[in-house]
C-alpha cells in the first residue's frame, strides 16, 4: 500500500515528493486589481513541503468573481504576480497547480463588472447562500448571492475560449499544472447538476453528455494548453454547499465524468466529501449522501488517473488509513494547513499541530493568521 510520505510521479509526468496535498483555500490577500503578491509567494513557499500545492480558486475573467479580493489570471499584472508565487514554490522544491474557477451564479452585482447580474446556468438564484461582496453601504462582508442572468448558448461556448486563455496564462506564469474547480456549487457544478440545469440547449437537460459538455470542452482546452498529466478536476458530487439541490443523477454523472476525464488524459480527480462549514461527519446531512467506498471503487474502475481525497483529515493515521484502502492515491488537507505550514513534517514526526483562528481565514489583515505561523522546528528552537 502507498505510504503517505512516499514520492510518486503524477500521470508519469509530474514528480511529487509525498502524497500530501495542500487543498485549495481562498485567503483574500491579493493586492489591488486582484494581483497576487510577494506575501502570497511567502505563504505558498512556506507550504512547499506538500507533495502538491493547489492554489486558492482563481478567476478566469472579471465575470467569474464571487468573492472580493480573490486573485485573477487574466491580466499581465496577475500573470507576473503569480510568477512570484511559482518561483518561490519552485525555489523550495515544491509543485504547484493553479485552481481555476468561474463562480457562475455565486456572485453579486457589487463585485461584477459594471454591476451586472451574476452569470447563471439558469435564472435560478442560490436562495440560501452568501458571497463575499459589498453591501448597500459599500462595506465588505458576506451577503446573499444575487439573482443570475441565464447565459446564452453562444456565451457558454465563448467562456471555453476564456478558460483556454487562462490556461495559457497559467503555463506562462510557471505553474506545473491547473486544477479545474468543478466542485462546491460553482459554475461547472451548476451545469452538471440535473436538478439545477434545466436548459434545453447543447449544454443542458436530462442527458448527461449535454450537462457535462461545458466541463469537457474546458478540460480539452486545458489539456491542449498544458498537455496531459498537468490537468486535474475537483468535484463534490452530493455536495449541498452553495444551495445545490439534491441531484437524483449525481452518481450516474460522477461515473460518466470519471470515464470521460480518463479518456482526455486528466491527471487526477480531486474528490471533496466534506464541506464548509464542515467538521461534522455525524450530521444526518452528511450520512444521507456522501461518496462511500463502494462508489469510490466504481470511480477507481472508471478513471485511470490518480484520485485525491479531501475533507476532515486531521492526522497521519486517518490519512494513511484512507490510502490503505487502495482506493485513493493522495490526501488533501485544508484547514490543518492554515496554522501548520510544515504540516507534512509535523505529520511525519508526530509533532503537535497548531490551531488556526477562523476569523483570519478571509481578511485583509496581511500576514496575520496567514504567514505568521512558525514551522515546528523553529518554534521549538525559540522556546529553548
Ligand atoms: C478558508 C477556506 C477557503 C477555501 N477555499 C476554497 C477554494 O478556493 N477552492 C476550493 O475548491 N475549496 C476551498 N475550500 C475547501 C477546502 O479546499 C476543503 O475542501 C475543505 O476545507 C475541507 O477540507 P479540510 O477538512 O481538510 O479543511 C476552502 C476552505 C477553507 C477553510
Amino acid at each position: 500500500m502507498a505510504n503517505l510520505f512516499e514520492s510518486q510521479v503524477l500521470a508519469g509526468i509530474v514528480p511529487l515528493k509525498n502524497r500530501i496535498v495542500l487543498a485549495p483555500m481562498t485567503r483574500t490577500r491579493t493586492s489591488d486589481r486582484d494581483v497576487p503578491n510577494e506575501l502570497m509567494g511567502t505563504y505558498y513557499g512556506q507550504r512547499a513541503g506538500a507533495g502538491l500545492i493547489v492554489t486558492e480558486a482563481t478567476d478566469v475573467a472579471p465575470s467569474s468573481k464571487g468573492y472580493a479580493l480573490t486573485p485573477g489570471i487574466y491580466t499581465e499584472a496577475q500573470r507576473q504576480g503569480w510568477r512570484w508565487v511559482t518561483d518561490e514554490v519552485h525555489r523550495h522544491d515544491g509543485t504547484i497547480f493553479l485552481q481555476i474557477w468561474h463562480v457562475g451564479r455565486m456572485a453579486h452585482p457589487s463585485i461584477m463588472p459594471n454591476g451586472e447580474p451574476p452569470w447563471g446556468v439558469t435564472g435560478e438564484r442560490a436562495e440560501h447562500s452568501d458571497v463575499f461582496a459589498h453591501d448597500a453601504d459599500g462595506k465588505l462582508g458576506f451577503i446573499r448571492a444575487g439573482t443570475p442572468r441565464r447565459l446564452s448558448t453562444d456565451e457558454v461556448s465563448a467562456l471555453v475560449g476564456t478558460f483556454s486563455q487562462a490556461f495559457a496564462n497559467a503555463r506562462q506564469a510557471g505553474f506545473d499544472g491547473v486544477e479545474i474547480h468543478g466542485a462546491n456549487g460553482y459554475l461547472f457544478d451548476q451545469f452538471m447538476n440535473s436538478a439545477l440545469n434545466t436548459r434545453d440547449d447543447r449544454y443542458g437537460g436530462s442527458n448527461v453528455e449535454d450537462r457535462t459538455r461545458f466541463l469537457m470542452e474546458v478540460v480539452e482546452a486545458a489539456v491542449r494548453e498544458l498537455g496531459p498529466g498537468r490537468v486535474g478536476v475537483r468535484l463534490s458530487p452530493f455536495g449541498k454547499y452553495n444551495s445545490m439541490p439534491a441531484d437524483p443523477l449525481a452518481e450516474e454523472t460522477l461515473l460518466y465524468v470519471a470515464e470521460q476525464l480518463g479518456r482526455r488524459g486528466v491527471a487526477y480527480m480531486h474528490l471533496v466529501y466534506q464541506l464548509m462549514p464542515a467538521g461534522n461527519m455525524e450530521s444526518s446531512e452528511f450520512k444521507e449522501r456522501h461518496i462511500d467506498h463502494v462508489l469510490l471503487a466504481k470511480v477507481r474502475a472508471a478513471f485511470p488517473g490518480a484520485i485525491i481525497w479531501c475533507g476532515g483529515f486531521t492526522n497521519r493515521e486517518s490519512a494513511q488509513a484512507a490510502l490503505d484502502t487502495g482506493l485513493v492515491d493522495l490526501i488533501a488537507f485544508g484547514r490543518p494547513y492554515i496554522a501548520n505550514p510544515d504540516l507534512a513534517e509535523r505529520l511525519k514526526h508526530g509533532w503537535p499541530l497548531a490551531e488556526a483562528d477562523p476569523s483570519t481565514f478571509y481578511t485583509r489583515r496581511g500576514e496575520v493568521g496567514y504567514t505568521d505561523f512558525p514551522a515546528y522546528s523553529v518554534e521549538r528552537a525559540e522556546s529553548r
